[in-house]
């Protein structure tokens, strides 16, 4: 979350991806809340949210459908998402590449270019909380996917309020 990558070095969009293991659970989740976020805030036309994998099973996949009912009691959906995997023409694309937890990150790192100009981070980066990683709900219980909602929900809050902030978008505070 470095300073130096500013107001006037994107026009919009601003591209936002997240990144899971197998795009089913936790990113396509993300993907779900973030969009929510980015509508309510009035800036569907200045924000753009997207979600990939490091894996490939589940390529073209729809979301895990413990996640889509976790994410619909909280008026999120998740039906319009099939799972992809990453690649590196992303770096090329977006601007903020959101990993959920560090073998993610460290996957992203070996694909990213050296002349990356956006932010490469945690999700968790963005939120107040112990945990530095969303725990991967896929083989718990039903109530893992819960607290990745409540983790997501803090994150994202915080990274709109950052990308609102950075690109000088309505509603940024001061
Ligand atoms: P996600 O969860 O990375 O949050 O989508 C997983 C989904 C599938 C698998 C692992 C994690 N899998 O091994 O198939």
């Amino acid at each position: 979350m470095s300073g130096a990558f500013l107001v006037l070095k994107h026009s919009p969009p601003i591209k936002v991806l997240f990144v899971c293991l197998g795009n089913i659970c936790r990113s396509p989740s993300a993907q779900g809340v973030f969009e929510t976020m980015v509508a309510d805030a009035g800036l569907a036309d200045s924000i753009a949210v997207d979600s990939s994998g490091t894996g490939n099973w589940h390529v073209g996949q729809p979301p895990d459908s413990r996640a889509t009912t976790a994410a619909g009691w909280r008026g999120y959906a998740l039906d319009h998402l099939r799972a992809r995997q990453v690649h590196s023409g992303d770096f090329e694309q977006f601007h903020y590449i959101v990993a959920m937890d560090k073998q993610n990150l460290s996957e992203l790192k070996t694909l990213c270019p050296e002349n990356f100009s956006g932010e490469l981070t945690l999700l968790l980066d963005y939120a107040d909380t112990a945990l530095e990683e969303v725990p991967d709900p896929y083989y718990g219980e039903d109530d893992g996917f819960e607290q990745m909602l409540d983790l997501i929900e803090r994150a994202s809050t915080k990274l709109l309020e950052d990308i609102q902030r950075r690109h000088a978008m309505p509603g940024a505070a001061c």
